[in-house]
């Protein structure tokens, strides 16, 4: 049933804050700080960049025994997606007796601040890492820290702090959460099944069971799809343009779900991509690595991998290892379920062969097989948080010697993700020897229509094509096929 007019209600150190209709159509930043007058948010870039923006998001735990938080871009996140859980800023740190936060004292101490415009998200962004990993390495803070821009410090300091805080003791590190853990309960014993926040002119549906998703989509087939908010969440900032009737995946728990299908995953439309990160890691080290350096840890969790695969940016990254993987997608219209090949998802830029109310219910991702092997790389002008000039993907197998069911895929080159046929018959049948530069740039020119860029020039991204496959196929015969 779906429950009209509801207040947004969220945690907010140990009380319940309700938003009142003409303040729900807002995003998270804009309500912290003109609303709730909590100005240590800073908005810098308002398209998730900067990082100046890093609160903690907080979920009860299935057994509601712990909150589980998450960092994340305030600036793209709308109000109503905090329904139900809690918020931590950097005024929530400062402890009953006045004491700061051991990350706040360190990044003091360690002159990790100067004119301090980035230092809340910084100290969120380390507090956050720190309920998870309580002793991060040198790297793991590197990681954590390459959504959050500094233009005074240099870094050093900031890294130095962040490995000093985590001597502390855990009980200084954790979050003061008790009060805000009974308050999340009540919030889920009075969740309703379908809620609907309205402020003026602004929808914003948010089901928590997929057949009510799917009949109001059917419903309402215009409805936009919401679920990490990344690009969405531009739109609203960037163009100004909330857009009409959204409707949120976030609550519904099915699409939160990975399951193990024996030779595929299932990976629900809902699961952020640092979820996807984790299960790829040890099958795939090469598209673990291109997802370490998809947008930033914040980014990464709320965005997820249904989302770039509909939003059919060109340069989106995700898509070329699920298609060199052969990856599959279960969409949904109403009670109709079909599965269709990823490759046959996209009918040209930004179009795709989703239907009037059908939406994307989870991604399949096969699981290594014996004796393929699978590469992919990204190339960008910065290691982290940058967009592609190109990404490649490719699995195959040898046999002696030969590779065969070979399937090459790339970014950047077309106007939608795609697979590359000619390139793949250049190399199948053959030795590494056998591959020339020759015949695959002669493929990638058959293929592709030629298109400078603003990222980078055609002579650039052509060249790319070539040689990341030269490179994978010659280290072909050094690396070990899925035993
Ligand atoms: C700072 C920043 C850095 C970024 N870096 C990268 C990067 O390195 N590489 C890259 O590829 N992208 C990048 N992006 C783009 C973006 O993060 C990705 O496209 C992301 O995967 C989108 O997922 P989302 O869940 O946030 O989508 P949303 O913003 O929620 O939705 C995106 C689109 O998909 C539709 N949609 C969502 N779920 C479904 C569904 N289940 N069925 C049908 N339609 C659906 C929505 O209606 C919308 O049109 C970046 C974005 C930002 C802001
Ligand atoms: S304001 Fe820059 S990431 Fe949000
Ligand atoms: S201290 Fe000035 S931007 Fe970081």
């Amino acid at each position: 049933m779906t429950s009209n007019n509801q207040p947004v209600r969220f945690v907010l150190d140990g009380a319940i804050v309700e938003a009142s209709p003409a303040q729900q159509g807002s995003t998270v930043l804009d309500y912290l700080r003109e609303h709730l007058g909590r100005s240590g948010t800073k908005e810098g870039c308002a398209e998730g960049d900067c990082g100046a923006c890093v609160v903690l998001v907080g979920e009860l735990s299935g057994d509601g025994a712990s909150v589980n938080y998450l960092p994340v871009n305030s600036c793209l996140q709308l109000l109503p997606t905090l329904d139900g859980k809690s918020l931590k800023t950097v005024e929530s740190l400062q402890r009953a007796n006045g004491k700061l936060h051991p990350v706040q004292e360190a990044m003091a101490a360690s002159h990790g601040t100067q004119c301090g415009f980035c230092t809340p998200g910084i100290v969120m962004t380390l507090t956050g890492l720190m309920q998870t990993v309580s002793k991060p390495s040198r790297s793991e803070v590197i990681d954590a820290l390459s959504g959050n821009l500094c233009r005074c410090t240099g870094y050093k300091p900031i890294i130095d702090a962040a490995l000093q805080a985590s001597a502390a003791a855990p009980d200084q590190i954790k979050l003061d959460d008790e009060a805000d853990r009974a308050l999340l309960l009540q919030l889920r014993a009075s969740r309703e099944p379908a809620a609907l926040f309205t402020a003026p002119g602004q929808d914003f549906f948010a089901p928590t069971t997929l057949p009510a998703l799917a009949d109001y989509l059917l419903a309402h087939p215009q409805a936009t799809l919401l679920a990490g908010s990344t690009e969405i969440g531009l739109q609203v900032n960037k163009q100004f343009a909330w857009p009409q009737g959204l409707v949120y995946l976030g609550n519904v728990s099915e699409l939160r779900q990975v399951g193990d299908q024996g030779r595929f995953w299932r990976i629900g439309a809902q699961v952020s991509l640092n979820e996807v990160l984790t299960l790829v890691t040890e099958a795939y080290p090469d598209f673990a690595e291109v997802l370490r350096r998809f947008g930033s840890p914040p980014i990464r969790s709320t965005a997820t991998l249904a989302g770039n695969i509909a939003n059919g940016s060109p340069i989106g990254d995700s898509m070329p290892c699920l298609l060199a993987l052969g990856a599959t997608l279960e969409l949904r219209r109403g009670e109709v379920t079909r599965t269709l090949d990823l490759e046959h998802f996209y009918t040209g830029q930004k179009k795709n062969a989703l239907q009037g109310g059908e939406f994307i219910v989870a991604v399949n991702l096969p699981k290594p097989a014996a004796g393929e092997v699978f590469r992919g790389h990204k190339v960008s002008k910065r290691f982290d948080q940058d967009i592609s000039a190109t990404c490649c993907a490719m699995r195959y197998r040898l046999q002696d010697g030969r590779f065969t069911q070979v399937r090459l895929a790339y970014n950047g080159l077309a106007p939608s993700p795609c697979r590359a046929p000619k390139l793949e018959a250049v190399i199948n049948g053959r030795t590494a020897e056998e591959v020339s530069a020759a015949e695959l740039d002669q493929a990638v020119a058959q293929s592709f229509t030629a298109r400078d860029g603003l990222r980078a020039s055609w002579t650039y991204r052509a060249l790319l094509a070539r040689n990341l496959v030269l490179q994978f196929v010659e280290e072909a015969t050094s690396l070990e096929a899925v035993k």
